[in-house]
């Protein structure tokens, strides 16, 4: 019986901390399955601009993560030159193809991706490898 109670517990705890970081859909395990072929998350580049770097643009760029994950769905639904937030990156590296997920995927993983924002990255070289922990999240 106690074992039981001891299990729910630890139930309850994980259903708190999952609630608070994913909403329905989890926003890393999609980018992990569909995206990190071509993005890496932190520097150096695979064959697409790392998504913290992309994400410090989002946050430049866009006063709201309802705004900045609104561009980024558009964006994966269907990259065109004139939307991009970093034109040099299509030079670089091309045009990302438009994705086949559903919107509702799509907005899991644009939030997380906007979540990677990580502060120390705008200050200049070096502080590259910070983000490799727990970043902290933006509201
Ligand atoms: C086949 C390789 C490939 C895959 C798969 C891919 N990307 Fe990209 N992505 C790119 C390239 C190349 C660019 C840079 C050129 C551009 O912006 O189109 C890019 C650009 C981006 C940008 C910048 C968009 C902007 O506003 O300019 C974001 C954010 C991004 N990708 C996120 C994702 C996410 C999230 C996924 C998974 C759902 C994904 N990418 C899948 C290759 C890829």
């Amino acid at each position: 019986m106690k074992r039981l109670f001891l299990f729910f517990c630890v139930g309850l705890l994980f259903n708190t901390e999952s609630n608070a970081t994913t909403n329905v859909l989890d926003g890393q395990a999609i980018f992990i399955r569909n995206c990190s072929v071509c993005h890496s998350v932190n520097p150096p580049p695979k064959s697409a601009p790392p998504i913290v770097p992309l994400a410090s643009h989002y946050h430049l760029r866009f006063q709201t993560k309802a705004e900045g994950v609104n561009h980024l769905v558009g964006y994966l639904q269907s990259p065109d030159k004139r939307n991009a937030i970093d034109s040099r990156a299509i030079a670089r590296f091309g045009l990302m193809p438009a994705s086949p997920l559903s919107a509702v995927e799509l907005k899991a993983v644009a939030e997380w991706v906007w979540d990677q924002y990580n502060p120390a990255m705008g200050r200049g070289r070096g502080f590259g490898g910070q983000g490799a922990g727990r970043r902290r999240m933006n509201p």
